[in-house]
C-alpha cells in the first residue's frame, strides 16, 4: 500500500479543505493518504510519496510549507513529491498566476535540489477582500481580485487522481 503525506501551509483554512479533498481522492483511489498541517507533519520516512502545497501570499508560499519541502528533501529521499499553490492572481489572469507559481517552485527546486518533483499544478483559491491589509485593500481598488470561492474541485479531484500513476506506477 503506497503512503502518502499530503502536507500544507494554510492562513484561513481554504487550503486544508484541498487538502482533505486530494486525501479523499488518493485513498478513494487505493492509496492510503493523510494530511498534515507543515508545522506540525509526521516523519517523512513513514511516506511512500508526498504531496506540498501552500497559498500564495505575496507571490510565496507561506514560510512554514517552504520550510518542509526543503528542510525534509534530503529525508524524502528519491521518493515522488507533487507539488501545489492556490492562488487568486490566476481568477482574472492566469498567465500571471501560473509564472508566479512557476517561479516559487523554480527557486524552492534550487535550493531543494534533491526534491524528485513529479507534478505541480496552480489552483484558484478562495479569495476575501477583508483579509487584506490596509495597504493591500487601496491597491486592490485599482484592480479588484473577485471575490468569493473559486476552487475548481473537478480540477483539484482530477489531479489528485493523476498523481496515482505517478506514485504508484503499477496502479
Ligand atoms: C494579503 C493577501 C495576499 C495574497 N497574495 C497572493 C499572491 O501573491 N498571489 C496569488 O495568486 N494569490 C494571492 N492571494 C490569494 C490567496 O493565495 C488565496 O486567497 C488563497 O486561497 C488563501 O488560502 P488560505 O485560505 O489557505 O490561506 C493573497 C491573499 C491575501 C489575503
Amino acid at each position: 500500500m503506497t503512503r502518502v503525506l499530503v502536507v500544507y501551509a494554510t492562513r484561513f483554512g481554504s487550503t486544508r479543505e484541498v487538502a482533505s479533498a486530494m486525501v479523499h481522492e488518493l485513498n478513494t483511489s487505493g492509496l492510503q493518504a493523510q494530511a498534515a498541517e507543515a508545522g506540525n507533519s509526521p516523519a517523512p520516512e513513514n511516506y511512500d510519496a508526498f504531496v506540498i502545497g501552500s497559498p500564495l501570499y505575496g507571490g510565496k508560499w507561506i514560510s512554514v510549507a517552504g520550510l518542509f519541502a526543503a528542510l525534509m528533501a534530503e529525508r524524502m529521499k528519491e521518493k515522488p513529491v507533487a507539488l501545489f499553490s492556490m492562488g487568486a492572481l490566476s481568477i482574472k489572469n492566469p498567465e500571471a498566476g501560473l509564472a508566479e507559481h512557476k517561479e516559487f517552485l523554480k527557486n524552492l527546486c534550487e535550493v531543494a535540489p534533491s526534491l524528485n518533483v513529479v507534478a505541480d499544478e496552480l489552483f484558484t483559491g478562495y479569495f476575501e477582500r477583508s483579509n487584506l491589509p490596509w495597504y493591500l485593500k487601496i491597491v486592490d481598488q485599482f484592480a479588484p481580485t473577485p471575490q468569493g470561492d473559486h476552487r475548481d474541485w473537478v480540477k483539484i479531484q482530477k489531479w489528485s487522481k493523476s498523481l496515482v500513476t505517478k506514485f504508484h506506477p503499477a496502479m
